[in-house]
């Protein structure tokens, strides 16, 4: 495995706290980031040297992104992995019930902002045709479920993108994966329910459901293949959940 730096959004997170955390187990440095400062910090000095960068921005705020990106080039960082992980839902109505504010946020957060970080990190993977995309996507992208309509649009967005990517880049030795988990228990209810804990305890009841670590061994895996073999997507599923509208629950 020849990659050294890996630039991992939504590191406050529960999966890419789990990511970095995994990365960093197995010897890679990180650069990691996200909104919440005290959670950053705190990962951060978990982390000790593991992690050679870290800084919070808003990842809709592309002034802010390109800032964050070239700081982290006048450290004297190369990013050889990009995760983007950092994404949400928000709210779970019909359609037309939707918040205007909730759509233009999941369809920014999970589509602009992974196509804006991408390009910007290309440019410099291209010169060196060398690094590994990996977008956290969903199973959400494979199949709408009720109520979901702009979170799964969002989700297969970024797989469609991913495969582009792919496509464009097929001359050079850069990979791009997409990993689309099913149920993983994280804040992400929370967030989708907006601080609802009844609703979001809910989601993961009656069912063993994947846990981030799962997610992280997951970009272990793909990183680890040999530099012939490159991983286009990956899917996983809790044992109990078919696709992302069947599931078992006791
Ligand atoms: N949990 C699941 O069942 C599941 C299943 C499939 C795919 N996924 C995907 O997995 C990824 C990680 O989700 P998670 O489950 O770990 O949820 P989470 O714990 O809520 O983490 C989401 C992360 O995204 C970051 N983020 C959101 N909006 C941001 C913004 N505008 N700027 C910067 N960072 C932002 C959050 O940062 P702050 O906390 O600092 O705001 C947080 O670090 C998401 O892309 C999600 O769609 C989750």
């Amino acid at each position: 495995m020849d990659y050294q730096v890996a630039l991992v959004t939504g590191a406050t997170g529960d999966i890419g706290k789990a990511i970095a955390q995994e990365l960093v187990k197995n010897g890679m440095k990180v650069v990691i980031t996200g909104r919440n400062q005290e959670k950053l910090n705190k990962l951060a000095s978990e982390l000790k040297d593991g992690v050679v960068y870290y800084d919070t921005f808003d990842i809709n705020d592309y002034e802010a992104m390109k800032k964050f990106y070239q700081d982290v080039k006048d450290q004297g960082i190369t990013i050889d992995v990009l995760v983007n992980n950092a994404g949400l839902a928000l709210g779970l109505a019909g359609y037309q019930d939707n918040e205007v504010s909730d759509i233009i946020t999941m369809l920014d957060t999970n589509i602009k902002s992974v196509a804006l970080l991408s390009h910007l990190v290309l440019q410099d993977m291209k010169l060196a045709n060398h690094g590994h995309i990996i977008h956290i996507g969903s199973v959400a992208g494979q199949f709408a479920y009720a109520n979901g309509a702009i979170y799964c649009a969002s989700k297969a967005a970024v797989k469609t993108m991913a495969d582009g990517m792919r496509v464009d880049l097929v001359q050079s030795d850069i990979k791009i994966t997409t990993i689309q988990p099913g149920m993983v228990e994280t804040n992400f209810s929370m967030v989708r329910f907006k601080g609802d804990k009844a609703k979001a305890d809910a989601v993961y009841q009656g069912i063993d459901a994947l846990q981030p670590i799962d997610c992280a061994n997951a970009v272990w895996f793909c990183l680890n293949q040999p530099k012939r073999c490159q991983i286009s997507e990956l899917t996983l599923l809790a044992n109990q959940q078919g696709n992302a509208f069947t599931s078992y629950k006791k």
